[in-house]
C-alpha cells in the first residue's frame, strides 16, 4: 500500500528518493515525505501533497544528504495529515531526534507498545502505529541501529516493512521485513532499500528480494542480512530489468486510459508466440499435477476475484473439472474442507496482495500443495510461493483501476483451461487449434473495440450526473458486469452494482425508475432471449437501457434504450472484449466528473496490508 524508498550513498540521495517516491505514488497517496542525515541532524519535509509538491517543497529548503528514507502513505491508522506523515523521528524530547523510520503494513500490538512506550516517557506526536516502531527502536537503541532493529522486530506482531537511519550512524540504513515487501538495490558503494524494484529503475538493477524475517543493514559497501533467527544469510541478487517507459504518459491523458489502449499489445504480449496449448506452459512438472488434481480452487480479491470468477465458467464448461471462487480475504478465515487433490491457482497482478497470499499460505497449511498464480509480477512473493505460474504480460499497470491486468489474467485463465482440458482429454485437435487461433485474433478484436470510444463518450457525459447505476449479465458474462460496476465506482465515484439479469425481479427491480440507468452486456449467446425478456422488465418500470450488444443480436435502438453495436460474437473469448467499453466507460464517465482518475480517493494500487 504505502511506499518505501531508502539510501545510503557518497552523493546527495535526496533526487533518488524523490524519484523513488514518484514511481511508487500510485501505491498510496495519502501523505508523502522524505528525511535525511544533514549537518549530523535528522531533517524532514512531509506533505499532504503529491510527491511534486514535495518536490518543490525541499527544492525551497535545499534539503540534502547522503542518507536518507522516503514514503509514500496510505492512511490506515490516523488521518492523512501532516503530523501522521512519514518519516516519523524519535528522540526529540530529549532535544534532538535520533531515529527515522517509514513504514509499510499495520503494527497489530500497537496499543499494546505504546502505552509501554508513553510509561518509558515517549510522547506521540501522531496517530499511527509506526510511531510506535520509532519509539521502539529508540528504547532499545545502544550505539547500534542493527541489533536494535533486530531486537525491535521480535516484539512486533503484524505485517510491516520498515526503513530506518540514526542520527549517530551517518552512513546506514536498517531496513526489515515480515509480510510486506521490502528489496534492497544494491549499487558501486551505494546501497538502497525501496518497497518495489521500480522505483529504483534507472538507479540499480541489482535487486535481492528480502524474505519474512529479514533484517538488513546497508552500509556504503556492505549489505549484510539476517534471517528472524539472527543467522547471516545470503540473499540471490537479481538483475531486473525495469521498464521506465511505463511512466511515460504519452499522448494520453491519464494512465488508465494509455492502459485501456495497450491492451491489444499486452493481450498478444501474454500469448507470447505459444504454438501449441501444452501443460509446461505454467511450468516444470505441470503435467503431472494437471493430472493428479479433479477441482480448482481460486483465490483473488477486486478485479483479480472477477477474474478467477469468469475462469470458473471456462473451465467448468471446457475442462469440465469443478472450480470454487474465493475472495481471499474471506477463505483464509473461514473453515473450509481441504482436498489435497485440489488445483489451487492465485490470480493476482501485484503478487503481493496481503489477503490473497495469506489465503495461498492458508491452503498450503490445509494440505492443498498444487499451487499455480496467473500472476503479472515476475518477482513478486505470489510467483516465488507458487510451485507453477504463469505470466501475464501485461507491462507495469500504475492507474490504480486495473484494467490491462485484467483482461491478460483472462487470457492466461483460458490458457490454463485449454491446456486442463487437454490434459484430462476434454478438447480434441481440432477444437484446441480453434480457441488457439481466436486467442490469436484478439488483439485485433480488441482494437476494433477500442474505436468505438466516441460513442461511448457520449454515453459517459449521460452517465456523470448520475449517482447510482445497475449492470446487468448473464452467464460468464456476469462477473465481467460485476467488474463494469466496479470501474464505474472506483473511478467516478457513482454507486454501481451488477446482477446476473435474471435476478433482477427478485429484489434489484425495485431501485429501477427512470433515473436508474441500467448498463447491459448482450452477447449473441444462449442466453440472449432470456436476457432480452430482463431488459423488457426494466423498460416497463422505466429503467434507461444502455446495453452493449453483439452485431447479431437484433437488439435495435429505441426511446430509452441505447445501443452501441459490439462486433459479432467472439464466442467462449466474449468476456474479454465485453470488458473494454465497460472500462472505456467508466474512464469517460470518471474525467466527466473531473475525478482523479489514476489515483482515486482513498484508495492504493497494491494492498499489502489486510
Ligand atoms: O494486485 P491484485 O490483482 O492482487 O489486486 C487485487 C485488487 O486489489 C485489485 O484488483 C483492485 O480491486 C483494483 N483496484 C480494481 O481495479
Amino acid at each position: 500500500m504505502c511506499g518505501i524508498v531508502g539510501a545510503v550513498a557518497q552523493r546527495n540521495v535526496v533526487p533518488v528518493l524523490l524519484e523513488g517516491l514518484k514511481r511508487l505514488e500510485y501505491r498510496g497517496y495519502d501523505s508523502c515525505g522524505v528525511a535525511v542525515h544533514a549537518d549530523g541532524d535528522l531533517q524532514r519535509a512531509r506533505s499532504t501533497h503529491r510527491v511534486a509538491e514535495l518536490e518543490r517543497e525541499v527544492q525551497d529548503t535545499a534539503l540534502a544528504g547522503f542518507t536518507g528514507i522516503a514514503h509514500t502513505r496510505w492512511a490506515t491508522h490516523g488521518a492523512p495529515a501532516t503530523h501522521n506523515a512519514h518519516p516519523h523521528f524519535s528522540g526529540q524530547s530529549r532535544g534532538k531526534a535520533r531515529i527515522a523510520l517509514v513504514h509499510n503494513g499495520i503494527i497489530e500490538n500497537h496499543d499494546e507498545l505504546r502505552e509501554e512506550l508513553e510509561a518509558a516517557g515517549y510522547v506521540f506526536e501522531s496517530q499511527t502505529d509506526t510511531e510506535v516502531i520509532a519509539h521502539l527502536i529508540d528504547h532499545l537503541y545502544s550505539a547500534d541501529l542493527f541489533e536494535a532493529v533486530q531486537a525491535a522486530v521480535r516484539r512486533l506482531e503484524g505485517a510491516y516493512a520498515i526503513a530506518v537511519f540514526c542520527q549517530d550512524e551517518p552512513h546506514r540504513v536498517v531496513g526489515a521485513r515480515q509480510g510486506s515487501p521490502l528489496v534492497v538495490g544494491c549499487g558501486q558503494n551505494e546501497n538502497f532499500l525501496a518497497s518495489d524494484a521500480l522505483a529504483l529503475a534507472g538507479t540499480t538493477d541489482q535487486i535481492i528480494y528480502l524474505e519474512d524475517g529479514d533484517v538488513v543493514d546497508l552500509q556504503l559497501s556492505r549489505v549484510w542480512i539476517v534471517d528472524a533467527q539472527g543467522n547471516e544469510v545470503k540473499r540471490e541478487v537479481h538483475t531486473v530489468q525495469i521498464h521506465t517507459g511505463a511512466a511515460e504518459l504519452g499522448p494520453y491523458r491519464h494512465y488508465m486510459q494509455k492502459e485501456i489502449f495497450e491492451q491489444p499489445r499486452a493481450v498478444g504480449d501474454t500469448l507470447q508466440d505459444i504454438q501449441s496449448i501444452t501443460p509446461e506452459l505454467f511450468g516444470d512438472g505441470a503435467y503431472d499435477v494437471f493430472k493428479t488434481i479433479d477441482r480448482v480452487l481460486i483465490l483473488a480479491c477486486g478485479t483479480s476475484y472477477y477474474a478467477g470468477m469468469t475462469a470458473r465458467y471456462w473451465i467448468e464448461s471446457v475442462a469440465k473439472i469443478p472450480v470454487n471462487v474465493e475472495i481471499a480475504s474471506e477463505y483464509r478465515y473461514r473453515d473450509s474442507v481441504p482436498d489435497p487433490r485440489t488445483l489451487v491457482v492465485t490470480i493476482s497482478q501485484s503478487g503481493e496482495t496481503a489477503d490473497t497470499l495469506a489465503a495461498l499460505k492458508h491452503a498450503q497449511s490445509q494440505g492443498m500443495e498444487h499451487t499455480l498464480t496467473i500472476c503479472n509480477v515476475g518477482t513478486s512473493a505470489m510467483v516465488r510461493e507458487c510451485k507453477l505460474s504463469y505470466l501475464t504480460r501485461a507491462g507495469v499497470e500504475i492507474g490504480v483501476a486495473s484494467t490491462k491486468a485484467f483482461t491478460t489474467q483472462l487470457t492466461g485463465l483460458f490458457l490454463l483451461t485449454l491446456a486442463l482440458a487437454q490434459v484430462k482429454g476434454r478438447i480434441n485437435e481440432t477444437q484446441e487449434h480453434d480457441y488457439l487461433k481466436a486467442l490469436r485474433h484478439l488483439p485485433v478484436a480488441i482494437t476494433a473495440v477500442l474505436a468505438l470510444e466516441p460513442q461511448i463518450m457520449a454515453w459517459a457525459d449521460r452517465f456523470a450526473s448520475k449517482e447510482n447505476a445497475l449492470f446487468l449479465g448473464r452467464g460468464m458474462h456476469y462477473p465481467i458486469a460485476m467488474e463494469g460496476a466496479l470501474k464505474l465506482k472506483e473511478i467516478s465515484y457513482i454507486h454501481a452494482e451488477a446482477y446476473p439479469a435474471g435476478e433482477l425481479k427478485h429484489g434489484p427491480l425495485a431501485l429501477v425508475t427512470d433515473q436508474m440507468p441500467v448498463v447491459t452486456i448482450a452477447p449473441r449467446d444462449e442466453l440472449l432471449e432470456k436476457l432480452k425478456s430482463n431488459m423488457q422488465e426494466v423498460r416497463a418500470r422505466g429503467g434507461e437501457l444502455y446495453v452493449f450488444a453483439d452485431a447479431d443480436t437484433r437488439i435495435t435502438a429505441s426511446p430509452g434504450m441505447h445501443v452501441i453495436r459490439m462486433p459479432e460474437n467472439y464466442g467462449k473469448l466474449s468476456p474479454i472484449l465485453h470488458t473494454i467499453p465497460l472500462q472505456l466507460l467508466a474512464y469517460h464517465a470518471a474525467c466527466a466528473r473531473g475525478t482523479d482518475v489514476d489515483k482515486p480517493r482513498n484508495l492504493a494500487k497494491s494492498v499489502t496490508v489486510e
